[in-house]
Parts: structure tokens; C-alpha cells; sequence
């Protein structure tokens, strides 16, 4: 049985198909990423399929829900078009995320406050096909208020502002997003949402995160497939789950 305690690991493979599509090559596959991946001890797989298809493309969702035994946590924009491609699959979990074309990467949060009526109707649907829909959101009371109230079962809280001050050594401005995320993780529990969070975290700074009692999983990505070319999937995945356990036995 699964201990209460227990912190899920996500692992998000879009970074090999980045990879693949800078040579528009057919490798590396992140199909057979994923399934390293779960045979690696990952949790689940998380795969981002973007309007502009930059890293995974159509495919590689069908060859994700033919091939995995353990849960997809099916990262998309709120547009019709993901919305039937969600449909058409019903993965395990539906992650909705903010999307512009020009961005590098997921940029801040969705702002569920703003697009409140348009989300509850956009959710309604997925959770009648069975999908838990997760909203990833910055760590702000009223937008885990706003996600409760569409229809989320899930929230994820966006660590990438307190990893880059980790990382850019503003001490201040990453102790104070670091008690954000601490408080929006105990207040979305206590309201009834499942709380997981992620991006941007690496060895260094997932260990207070993980330590987040409430916290029941974290979404990593470009680290972890930065770390994997010279360390192997495996032995990366190995070794965050060990942070990750570390971090709730203490
Ligand atoms: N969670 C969400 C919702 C994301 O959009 C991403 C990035 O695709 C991640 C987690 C993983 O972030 P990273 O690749 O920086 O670990």
C-alpha cells in the first residue's frame, strides 16, 4: 500500500522529443522514453502537446496511451482543439496550462480569476470522461479560490519563480515565494484540492518543496533529461526519487 507521505514523481519526457524534432530525426523516441522512465520508478508521465507542436506531436500522446501502465498527466491549453484530443484519449489527468507561441517554456500560471466561466465550462466535460483536471497556477489564494470553485480536482503550484531566485542567489525573493508555496499548499488542501507542483526544480531545490506535507506529486522535466545525458534516465530518476524521499522522512 502507498503511504500517505508518499510524494508521486512525474516524470515529463517533452525535452526528448525536443531533442529529436532539432533534426527532425526519429530519435530519441519519447515513447520509449516514458517507458524507460516507468520501468525506472517514475510515477507517472507527463507530456506537454503545445498548439505548435514544438516537442511532442500527435503521435507521440497515441504511442503514450498505447504504451504506458502508469497514470498520463496530459499537459494542454484550454482550446477546443486539445480539449477533443482529450477527449479522444481520456488520460488519467488533464493539466491545463497557460500557452503563448513566443515563450520559451510555461511562463507563469493560468489565470483561473480572469477565465473563471470559460474554465468551469471547459472542465465540465473532461471530468464527465473521468480525467482529474489539474490547473497549474502561481501560488495565490485567489486563484486556488478560483480553481475550486471550476471544477478542479487538482492544483499545481508553479515553482519556477522560486527556483530561477534560487538560482539567481536573490535569497529574499526566494525565501518569500518558497512560504507562497508552503501557505497555497496547506490552504488547497485544506479546501479540498490535491496539490501537486513543479517546473524548473532540480536536485538542489526539490527538497523543500518536497517536504510540503500536503503535497501529494511533483512534475519534473528539463532537468531531469539535462541530467540523464550524462548520468543515464534511470540514475536521474533514481536519484530525484531519493531527494523526494529524503525530504518527506525528515
Ligand atoms: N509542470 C508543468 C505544468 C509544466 O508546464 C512543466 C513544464 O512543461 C513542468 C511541470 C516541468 O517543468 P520542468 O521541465 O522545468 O521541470
Amino acid at each position: 500500500m502507498v503511504s500517505e507521505s508518499y510524494v508521486r514523481l512525474g516524470v515529463n519526457i517533452d525535452h526528448v522529443a525536443t531533442i529529436r524534432n532539432a533534426r527532425g530525426s526519429m530519435y530519441p523516441d519519447p515513447v520509449e522514453a516514458a517507458i524507460l522512465a516507468q520501468n525506472e520508478g517514475a510515477d507517472g508521465i507527463t507530456a506537454h502537446l503545445r498548439e505548435d507542436r514544438r516537442h511532442i506531436r500527435d503521435e507521440d500522446i497515441d504511442g503514450l496511451i498505447a504504451a504506458l501502465n502508469i497514470p498520463l498527466n496530459f499537459e494542454m491549453a484550454a482550446t477546443e482543439e486539445m480539449q477533443k484530443i482529450a477527449l479522444k484519449h481520456k488520460p488519467h489527468a488533464v493539466c491545463l496550462v497557460p500557452e503563448k507561441r513566443e515563450e520559451r517554456t510555461t511562463e507563469g500560471g493560468l489565470d483561473v480569476l480572469r477565465d473563471e466561466k470559460n474554465l468551469r465550462a471547459f472542465i465540465k466535460p473532461l471530468n464527465e470522461a473521468g480525467c482529474r483536471v489539474s490547473l497549474f497556477i502561481a501560488a495565490v489564494p485567489a486563484q486556488v479560490d478560483a480553481a475550486k470553485r471550476v471544477g478542479a480536482a487538482v492544483v499545481e503550484l508553479h515553482t519556477g519563480a522560486y527556483c530561477d531566485y534560487f538560482y539567481e542567489t536573490k535569497h529574499a525573493q526566494c525565501e518569500a515565494e518558497f512560504e507562497n508555496l508552503k501557505n497555497m499548499c496547506g490552504y488547497a488542501h485544506s479546501i479540498g484540492l490535491e496539490v501537486h507542483a513543479g517546473h524548473g526544480l532540480t536536485y538542489e531545490t526539490v527538497k523543500p518543496i518536497a517536504a510540503f506535507s500536503e503535497l501529494k506529486e511533483l512534475n519534473i522535466g528539463h532537468f531531469l533529461i539535462s541530467d540523464a545525458i550524462f548520468n543515464g534516465l534511470g540514475t536521474s530518476i533514481k536519484k530525484m526519487k531519493k531527494y523526494i524521499e529524503e525530504a518527506r522522512a525528515s
